[in-house]
C-alpha cells in the first residue's frame, strides 16, 4: 500500500498581484511575521508524513533553494557568537531525513504545466500538491494535509481540499460540483476552472491542497490552454475524474489566500496576535489603535 511521501510545491508563478515586491524575490519567501509562505506549508507537508519536497521553481526563485540548503556562513557566525537558539531555528528548516528537489519550469505555462514538470521525480505514485500561498492554520488541529493524507490512506483515490465561498467569488477559483450538496467528503462529478457565478456549478472552491494519484501526468500530458490561455491542473482533474474517483474534502482549518494583499495581512495579523515573542505587545498596539 503507497504511502503519499512525495509533495509538489509549484513556485513559478508571476505574483504579479504583489508587484514590486515580487520583482526580485518569489512571493513565497515573503514572510508571515517571522517565517516564509514556503515554509509553512513545507512543515504541513512533513507533519503529514512527506519525505520528498519537489520544487517547481523558475525565475527569480534561487532565495528558496537557499533557504533550504544549509547556511555555512551564517552558521558558523552564530555559532561563534552563541546564538544557540538562533542557530537551532536556521538548522531546523527541514528536518535531515527530507530530502529537496528542485525543477526548473522555463515558462509560466500554468499550474496544470507546472504539476507536470515534477513527472520525472513523482513517476506512478500518489503525490501531494500544496500552494504556499494559501496558508492553512489548522488552530492547533490536525494540520490540514494531514487530515487529507488520513483520507487518501482510507479511500486510495484523489483528494481536493475545498471550502465554502461567496457565490461572487466563484470566478477566482476551481468549483467542484458532488453528488450531494453538503457534507464533509463527498465524491466529485465535475470540476470547473473560474466560473462566473450565474454558470457556477456550487460554492464549492478547491482550494490549494491536492492529493493526486499517478494517473493525473496522463490527463495533464493531453491538456490543451484553458482558462486565462494557461494549462490548468482543473483540467486534467476533469478528465481524471471520468476515469476514476476523485474526493472533495471539506478540511478543518482557517484558509488565508496570502496570494492577495487582504488575505496576507489577514494571516500576519492572526498568526502575529498568537506569536509567543510579540504576540501580547501586538494585540495591546491593536486595542490602543481602536480605542
Ligand atoms: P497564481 O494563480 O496564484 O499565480 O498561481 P501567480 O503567478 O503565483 O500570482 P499572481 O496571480 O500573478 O499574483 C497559483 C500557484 O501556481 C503556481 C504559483 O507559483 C502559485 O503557487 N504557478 C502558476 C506555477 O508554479 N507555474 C505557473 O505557470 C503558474
Amino acid at each position: 500500500m503507497k504511502k503519499v511521501t512525495k509533495a509538489v510545491f509549484p513556485v513559478a508563478g508571476l505574483g504579479s498581484r504583489f508587484l514590486p515586491a515580487t520583482k526580485a524575490s518569489p512571493k513565497e519567501m515573503m514572510p508571515i511575521v517571522d517565517k516564509p509562505l514556503i515554509q509553512y506549508a513545507v512543515e504541513e507537508a512533513v507533519a503529514a508524513g512527506v519525505t520528498d519536497l519537489v520544487f517547481i521553481t523558475g525565475r527569480s526563485k534561487r532565495a528558496i533553494e537557499d533557504h533550504f540548503d544549509k547556511a555555512y556562513e551564517l552558521e558558523t557566525e552564530l555559532e561563534v557568537r552563541g546564538k544557540t537558539e538562533l542557530l537551532k531555528i536556521v538548522r531546523d528548516t527541514v528536518p535531515s531525513h527530507v530530502n529537496c528537489i528542485y525543477i526548473r519550469q522555463a515558462e509560466a505555462l500554468g499550474l496544470g504545466h507546472a504539476v507536470l514538470c515534477a513527472a520525472p521525480v513523482v513517476g506512478d505514485d500518489p503525490f501531494a500538491v500544496l500552494l504556499a500561498d494559501d496558508l492553512l492554520d489548522s488552530q492547533g488541529e490536525t494540520p490540514v494535509l494531514k487530515q487529507m493524507t488520513d483520507v487518501y490512506n482510507y479511500h486510495r483515490c484523489s483528494v481536493l481540499g475545498v471550502m465554502n465561498v461567496a457565490q461572487e467569488q466563484t470566478r477566482q477559483y476551481g468549483i467542484v460540483s458532488t453528488e450531494r450538496d453538503s457534507g464533509e467528503l463527498q465524491r466529485v462529478t465535475g470540476i470547473v476552472e473560474k466560473p462566473k457565478p450565474e454558470e457556477a456549478p456550487s460554492t464549492q472552491a478547491v482550494i490549494g491542497r491536492y492529493i493526486l494519484t499517478g494517473r493525473i501526468f496522463d490527463h495533464l500530458r493531453q491538456l490543451k490552454p484553458g482558462a486565462g490561455g494557461e494549462l490548468q491542473l482543473t483540467d486534467a482533474i476533469a478528465s481524471l475524474l471520468q476515469e476514476e474517483a476523485v474526493l472533495a474534502y471539506q478540511f478543518k482549518g482557517v484558509r488565508y489566500d496570502c496570494g492577495s494583499k487582504l488575505g496576507y495581512l489577514q494571516a500576519t495579523v492572526e498568526l502575529g496576535l498568537r506569536h509567543p515573542e510579540v504576540g501580547a505587545e501586538f494585540a495591546a498596539f491593536l486595542a490602543s489603535r481602536q480605542a
